[in-house]
């Protein structure tokens, strides 16, 4: 028998996604973004998000449709994200994922969008082994995921306390005068500085911090400290080494996120790790990754940057994951969760 084909939407943020998944086979990934509109702002505004999502909801399911060269009846199920993410951005994407759901007569599956980063690995690697790890960095979200399988059971074992990887390079960015979003710009201007030029404090992993807060993150006090510093050598009259700043700032926080994992695959005896998420483009991350997992004998795996930052075809990876474990569907009136 043929695999289930399912429809997957993502709304949670600035992009909208909507993608057709077989199995683990990925048929099409569309994708619309209001990101233009919110450079202009410095930010990404719910409400301007909201719209663009209206306005590109229902081009982008035929785009989709259009191109994999399905016809909507053939859809077995469907897939949305029920958060976490923008309150308003998600309602959209659940509001067409459950009138399609109720038009086709299909049932709709609400699926976590962070797990979801690490589930459309299995896009392009494969089936993930039965026990991994997964690293999920953006601009709004850091989570170390315990992955005992992919569609049933997944616990997070820690996450950002404050800013998440993504944001305070954005942060790190605004206070260089850098273009939003920063984090690109600052990654570039890294790979022609020093790295080892500044010690900027490592986040929680002090030897107290481990009790409470070994698998946790937080990126504020750093990004104060290089704030500070940058300040100081201002009011000095003093240039700013902004590649050095950069490549110093972009190691503490590479150094942190890498170190924190792997001993969380030691502590629970993983050898597969997959990163996900749009921070998962840094190149000092990729770098380091590469690097203390080849030493640490751990299998790497991250796939494209454009299946890495937010899309469709995340969510119905997961749909279809959830539906082929035998996971009850959700309830039409599953609500939206910005904080799931
Ligand atoms: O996943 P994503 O596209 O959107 C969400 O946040 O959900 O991630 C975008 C975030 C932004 O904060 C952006 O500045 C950061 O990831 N980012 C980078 C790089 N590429 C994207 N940060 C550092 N280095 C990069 N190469
Ligand atoms: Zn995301």
């Amino acid at each position: 028998m043929a695999e289930p084909l399912v429809l997957g939407i993502e709304t949670s943020c600035d992009e909208t996604g909507v993608a057709l998944v077989r199995g683990n086979e990925l048929l099409v990934d569309a994708v619309a973004s209001s990101m233009e509109e919110h450079a202009r702002y410095g930010g990404i505004i719910p409400e301007v998000a909201s719209r663009a999502h209206l306005e590109a909801m229902i081009p982008t399911i035929q785009k989709a449709i259009g191109e994999a060269d399905v016809d909507l009846s053939e859809v077995d199920a469907v897939a949305v994200t029920a958060g976490p993410g923008l309150v308003g951005p998600l309602t959209i994407g659940a509001s067409a994922a459950k009138a399609l759901s109720i038009g086709l007569n299909k049932p709709l599956y609400g699926v976590n969008h962070v797990i979801a980063h690490a589930c459309v690995d299995q896009l392009v690697d494969g089936p993930l082994p039965e026990r991994a790890m997964a690293l999920v960095v953006s601009g709004g979200h850091s989570s170390l995921l315990m992955v005992n399988d992919i569609a049933t059971d997944v616990t997070e074992l820690g996450s950002t306390l404050d800013d998440a990887a993504g944001e305070a390079f954005d942060k790190v960015g605004r206070l260089l005068g850098l273009p939003y979003p920063g984090g690109p710009h600052i990654d570039r201007l890294a790979r022609e500085g020093d790295p080892t030029a500044i010690r900027f404090p490592r986040g929680l992993t002090a030897a107290k911090d481990q009790a409470k807060h070994a698998y946790d993150f937080s990126f504020s006090g750093l990004k104060t400290a290089v704030a500070r510093w940058v300040e100081a050598r201002t009011d000095a009259g003093q240039v700013i080494p902004v590649h050095d700043v950069a490549a110093s700032f972009a190691e503490a926080v590479a150094d942190v996120l890498t170190a924190k994992t792997i001993a969380a695959c030691h502590k629970h005896g993983v050898d597969t790790l997959v990163i996900g998420g749009g921070f998962s483009a840094n190149s000092q991350l990729r770098e380091m990754a590469a690097k203390r997992c080849a030493e640490a004998g751990i299998d790497l795996r991250i796939p494209p940057i454009r299946y890495c930052t937010d899309n469709g075809a995340m969510i119905a990876a997961l749909g279809s994951a959830v539906l082929r474990a035998g996971v009850a569907p959700s309830s039409l009136d599953i609500p939206v969760d910005s904080s799931m």
